[in-house]
């Protein structure tokens, strides 16, 4: 059977940096309590006219430098995002076209913040089936063009960006395991107010993102302990095998309490949530892509990526580096 591995990443951020200080100028919240709450200090937004095909494409032709690989070799695309272009086609089909790559499949993944992890889980499958020997896998959002700017419970906490992968072949595992899951019975704690086919509610313009925080934090914190617990069991690994945690980067807290599930030091866990702010689809490989390129992650490390999100989704990825 073959295997995929992680041979190169990217990320890239809009230029436009949002602190917490021009949004105590926008709704009635503090930077102390932004810091405090969520631990998040500035956040990256596109311009009008800035899209999610623009920033995929930036990490992609990045991790595809870092790869060493051209458009002719990649033959599978995955884009997870919550914030597509367009309807249709897919980000992954505008994409495919900006990098000038052909012919193979690609498409979208929606599934919020777990987008990412279902991608790579996704990304999977076609290698142990033999059907991709080097994919492309992003997560891309610009989650600024659906929030609600003058709702302070949730403009303070999301950013816009992108992060890419490139998986290649191989006889040992990279991906050692993943593990998906979704419950739709929470729908409504972390939804849009509409959308394509239901419509806009009175007065809308967009379906923009509604949130019940604090009851989507508890069941994050529970949920993602449980996954930890599922992946090293199903891995036979000890807690202390973990090198790395490259979590979903929703909310310091959230991140903290799941590393103490590890037994991990804050050391040992990427995090990026300050500078990044909740970046959904896209956290993941950004993260991950921060601790590659400064050097923490090394060829080899154990690595253990894990996500929460809308729907109820999650996930997690075993990754040897
Ligand atoms: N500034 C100041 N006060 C605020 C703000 C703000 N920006 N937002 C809310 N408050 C107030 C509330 O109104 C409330 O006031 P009250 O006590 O007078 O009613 C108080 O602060 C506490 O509100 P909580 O919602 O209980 O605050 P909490 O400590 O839970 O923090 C937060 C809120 C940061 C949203 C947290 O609940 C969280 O991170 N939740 C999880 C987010 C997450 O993981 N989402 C999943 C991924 S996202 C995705 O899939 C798209």
């Amino acid at each position: 059977m073959s295997y995929a591995r992680i041979q190169g990443t990217g990320h890239h951020l809009p230029k436009r940096v949002l602190t917490n200080a021009d949004l105590e100028k926008m709704v009635d919240t503090s930077d102390q309590w932004i810091r405090e709450r969520t631990g998040i200090s500035t956040r990256y937004l596109v311009e009008d006219g800035e899209t999610t095909c623009d920033l995929a494409e930036q990490a992609s032709r990045k991790a595809m430098q870092a790869a060493g690989v051209g458009a002719d070799d990649i033959d599978l695309v995955i884009v997870a995002t919550t914030t597509p272009d367009r309807v249709f086609p897919s980000t992954a089909c505008l994409l495919q076209k900006r990098l000038g790559i052909h012919g193979g499949p690609a498409f979208d993944i929606q599934a919020v913040c777990t987008g990412f992890v279902y991608a790579l889980g996704v990304a999977d499958k076609f290698f142990r089936a033999g059907s991709s020997r080097r994919a492309l896998v992003v997560g891309a959002e610009t989650l600024s063009k659906i929030i609600d700017w003058t709702d302070r419970t949730t403009c303070v906490l999301f950013g816009d960006g992108a992060g890419a992968v490139v998986l290649e072949a191989s006889d040992t595992p990279g991906l050692l395991s993943t593990h998906l899951h979704a419950d739709g019975d929470f729908e409504h704690l972390l939804t849009t107010r509409g959308g394509v086919s239901e419509g806009l509610p009175d007065g809308a313009d967009t379906a923009y993102v509604h949130m019940k925080g604090n009851e989507v934090f508890k069941m994050a914190v529970k949920t993602l302990g449980r996954i930890v617990d599922e992946t090293l069991e199903a891995n036979g690994l000890e807690k202390s095998q973990i090198d790395w945690l490259v979590p979903h980067q929703a909310n310091y807290r959230i991140i903290e309490a799941t590393a103490r599930k590890l037994g991990l030091p804050m050391e040992r866990v990427v995090v990026t949530v300050a500078e990044h702010g909740n970046t959904s689809a896209a956290s993941v490989p950004m993260a991950l892509d921060v601790a590659i390129r400064d050097g923490r992650i090394q060829r080899g490390d154990t690595l253990l990526l894990e996500a929460f999100g809308g729907g109820f989704t999650w996930g997690s990825a075993l990754v040897r580096y």
